[in-house]
């Protein structure tokens, strides 16, 4: 088992990175619970895969679960089911000191994690993520929100859990395309910071699709440790630290929202593309070699991730998704921060892009 700490002062707590932790949940949490039943959200198709495992485990250990469950999808993530699971968690006298458990993917752990930043000025929460995005992302570092009319995480709070078990046993039953999804937030760890794991991923990537338990272990856990490094050194995003996390977002964000948030376009097929076309827009900019934008390009197409633009078959041009853009939440005074690249490994925080000459070398990668 890899055991990561999150080295934050005053609230430290550790990701644990291995196969059946769920079936080890009372052992693992034990820590964290401290009345004979414990609140568990988890959305339906977490409950239906893993939910017996662990209620077998609390259940060994003299523990009852009382289950929120969530329908799956984005949705839960709203004011309607913000109000829905704080009452609930109200009506069960959940306590400051007690800790509410999510299972399930980065919708469960965002909205349980928002709705424990604000019950009675906040209680804990441990994450058991089962999504490889959840694990490697959403699960560590706090961020915690819900969507709303205006969009997409647009209200919540910093809130870090008590403790993270990222059971890779859990990915076993992950649909293929989603499993994809997640690994675009694997590989932007060596993108943004660590050739060396970048070009691990490059000649493994396909054994930790297939789940190969070494290979995924290592991802996983090399990845977490990456987070909890930036986590650690920018919690609340001030620094320009945390920022480099975004890579690829700011460009998938906008092809997210021209096709409408939709399963045309998961949200890790977007940053996928989007880190593409950040590498190339860093190459049109002199900033790394043409071939290095190449060999990011290659690493994300060779496991079935998006790299071309066209392929989206998106009827629109340059300057239409340069203006999704200027909707982000990271606008910042009128400019948009761009994460770009100086090198395979060394992302950089770029405060003078022009969204007119983002638009221009959007129009050029729809025409590739
Ligand atoms: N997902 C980006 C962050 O946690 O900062």
């Amino acid at each position: 088992m890899a055991v990561i700490p999150v080295a934050l002062a005053g609230r430290p707590y550790e990701v644990h990175v291995a196969r059946d932790l769920i079936g080890n949940a009372a052992a693992q949490a034990r820590a964290f619970i401290r009345k004979e039943r414990v609140a568990v959200v988890a959305d339906a198709n977490a409950r239906r895969f893993h939910g017996a495992r662990l209620e077998a485990s609390l259940a060994a250990a003299g523990i009852g679960v009382d289950w929120h469950e969530l329908a799956p999808g984005e949705g839960a993530k709203s004011w309607d089911g913000l109000r829905a699971l704080v009452d609930w968690l109200l009506e069960r006298e959940v306590e400051r000191g007690d800790h509410v458990f999510a299972l399930g993917g980065g919708v469960t752990g965002d909205l349980t994690g928002f709705a424990c930043a604000i019950l009675k000025r906040g209680c804990g929460f441990v994450q058991i993520p089962t999504t490889l995005l959840a694990q490697v992302d959403s699960s560590v570092g706090g961020k915690t929100a819900i969507n709303t009319a205006a969009g997409k995480n647009l209200v919540g709070a910093f809130h870090q859990p008590s403790l993270v078990l990222a059971d890779l046993g859990a990915l076993d039953t992950l649909p293929d395309r989603e499993m994809r999804a997640g690994y675009a937030e694997v590989i932007k760890y060596g993108i943004l910071g660590d050739a060396a794991f970048f070009d691990w991923l490059a000649a493994n990537g396909t054994a930790v699709l297939a789940r190969e338990p070494a290979a995924l272990e290592h991802a996983v856990a090399t990845s977490v440790a990456a987070k909890a490094r930036i986590v650690a050194e920018d919690e609340r995003e001030t620094t320009g630290a945390r920022a480099l996390l975004n890579l690829g977002h700011t460009f998938g964000h906008a092809l997210e929202a021209e096709t409408g948030f939709s399963d045309r376009l998961l949200h890790g097929e977007g940053v996928a593309l989007g880190m593409v076309l950040a590498a190339r827009y860093s190459a049109r900019r002199g900033l790394i070699a043409p071939a290095d934008a190449e060999r990011v390009a290659e690493a994300i197409a060779t496991v079935g991730l998006p790299a071309r633009l066209p392929d989206l078959g998106l009827d629109c041009d340059g300057t239409r998704l340069a203006d999704h853009m200027r909707h982000d939440k990271k606008m910042d005074a009128g400019t948009l921060p761009f994460i770009l690249l100086r090198g395979v490994g060394e992302a950089f925080l770029a405060r003078d892009v022009e969204l007119a000459d983002v638009a221009a070398f959007l129009d050029e990668e729809l025409a590739r």
